[in-house]
């Protein structure tokens, strides 16, 4: 059988995040996040799903973990709780949520597994939003010693922290248009989050690079391509400033090339956040870039009349499946980050097949094999892709969908907790040890 092959040392992994996983919200000494808020607030996630048990990963996780090793991973991308270390958000740190974490990594290194750890997966602690959240420049300070405390306490294991995932989403999905924690629909303070979630990081970077100068510190950001409808000039525009908003308004600023102009006059912003050294703080060198990529978007402009959106194939969530997009985006990122070390943070989609056996994904391995065979075109262009996490270890609460859309390379039964690995887990794990095959032979698992 032909197959292509990965670099030797190529990372394989999975991602999970805290909220979505974890389960024990209840355990003593646990702050309170805005995901267990605005998940016990009615009418906000489907089906009133919350966070509460979740996959049980914190009691569950050396069942996890052995389940990694069987697919033969490198790495494990979990994020750190901020709640659970930190109950209130600044001060007090309460021992026995460290120490879980400290459990988990050993629990990994034990089977040889990398730890990856994020440090701001969307859990904030309730006090911090009651004291003006993202939008208040403080809690970026917060967060600086929030990390300080996991670099102090990981870092000695931890060979790659990460300070925030997908903080576009942070602002806009929980600032702007208030579908995600804490809710809200403010425009304003959804502009002023972002710069807030970008000084967060640059000041995060230095609190790792201080407790934990063996590690490489970096952050994780979501792209995804910005297509235009049609050709008319209007249509044309509207994707460039989109791009502006989506894709370079983060990383541009963190490889010191500032905001992008067509963005900055979009949003209305006058910047009144930004005060001086902030820009200085923001681009303070990383070791890494974490790419995040599920789909496309098509832009049209408001000026226009709507058009009918194409069928497409897509994902449970909606998402339209257009594999070449994982290809645009690696380039884009290394056309601002050079020779800097880039890894998909994640990369996956959910299908449901109802009433079958949900161990059988046939949908999910072509996902993945097209995908990874967009990562290995990259690679072919010269872009210095490290690793790739499929995301999701598990079926997890999927933030304001709850459970209704699965993820997972392992089935997990929430009834019961038990999991099992579905046919794309064992395809990852066939690619990380031979190469990709063609796509006849993986046609048929
Ligand atoms: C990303 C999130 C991750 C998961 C996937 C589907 O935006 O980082 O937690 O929800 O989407």
């Amino acid at each position: 059988m032909s197959s292509r092959r990965f670099p030797p040392d190529f990372v394989w992994g999975a991602a999970t995040a805290a909220y979505q996983v974890e389960g024990a919200a209840g355990v003593a000494g646990r702050g309170e996040s805005i995901w267990d808020r605005f998940s016990h607030t009615p009418g906000r996630v489907w089906n009133g799903d919350t966070g509460d048990v979740a996959c049980d990963h914190y009691h569950r996780y050396r069942g996890d973990v052995a389940l990694m090793a069987d697919l033969g991973l490198s790495a494990y991308r979990f994020s750190v709780s901020w709640p659970r270390v930190i109950p209130a958000g600044r001060g007090p740190v309460d021992p026995a949520g460290l120490d879980f974490y400290d459990r988990l990594v050993d629990e990994l290194l034990a089977h040889g597994i990398a730890p990856h750890a994020t440090l701001y997966h969307w859990d904030l602690p309730q006090t911090l939003e009651d004291a003006g959240g993202w939008p208040d420049r403080s809690t970026a300070h917060a967060f600086a010693d929030y990390a300080s405390v996991v670099a102090g306490r990981l870092g000695d294991r931890v060979g790659h922290f990460a300070t925030i995932n997908e903080p576009h989403i942070v602002s806009d999905h929980g600032y702007r248009t208030g579908e995600h924690a804490p809710g809200r629909v403010e425009p304003d303070a959804a502009v002023a989050a972002a710069h807030h979630l970008l000084l967060a990081h640059g000041l995060g970077v230095q609190a790792i690079r201080a407790q934990a100068p063996a590690s490489s510190a970096g952050i994780v950001l979501n792209f995804e391509p910005k297509h235009p409808a049609t050709r008319h000039m209007l249509d044309q525009e509207a994707a460039v400033v989109a791009h502006d908003q989506f894709n370079r308004w983060y990383l541009d600023p963190i490889v010191h090339r500032g905001y992008p102009e067509d963005g900055l006059r979009a949003w209305g912003w006058d910047q009144r956040e930004v005060r001086d050294g902030d820009m200085e703080v923001i681009a303070t060198p990383i070791d890494f870039l974490g790419v995040n990529y599920y789909s496309r978007r098509i832009v049209r402009s408001p000026l226009l009349p709507p058009v009918a959106s194409e069928p497409g194939e897509r994902t449970d969530m909606g998402w339209e499946v257009y594999p070449q997009g994982l290809t645009e985006v690696l380039q884009f990122a290394a056309s601002r980050t050079g020779d800097l070390p880039l890894y998909i943070t994640e990369n996956g989609a959910a299908y449901d097949l109802d009433g079958v056996d949900p161990t059988r994904d046939p949908e999910r391995v072509d996902f993945l094999r097209r995908h990874l065979d967009a990562a290995l075109a990259a690679l072919e262009l010269g872009v210095p892709l490290r690793g790739y996490f499929v995301w999701s270890m598990l079926d997890n609460f999927e933030w304001s969908r709850g459970y209704a859309c699965r993820f997972g390379i392992v089935h997990v039964d929430f009834e019961t907790q038990d999991r099992r690995v579905r046919d794309s887990g064992r395809f990852l794990a066939a690619v990380a040890e031979t190469g990709l095959p063609d796509a006849q032979a993986s046609a048929s698992p």
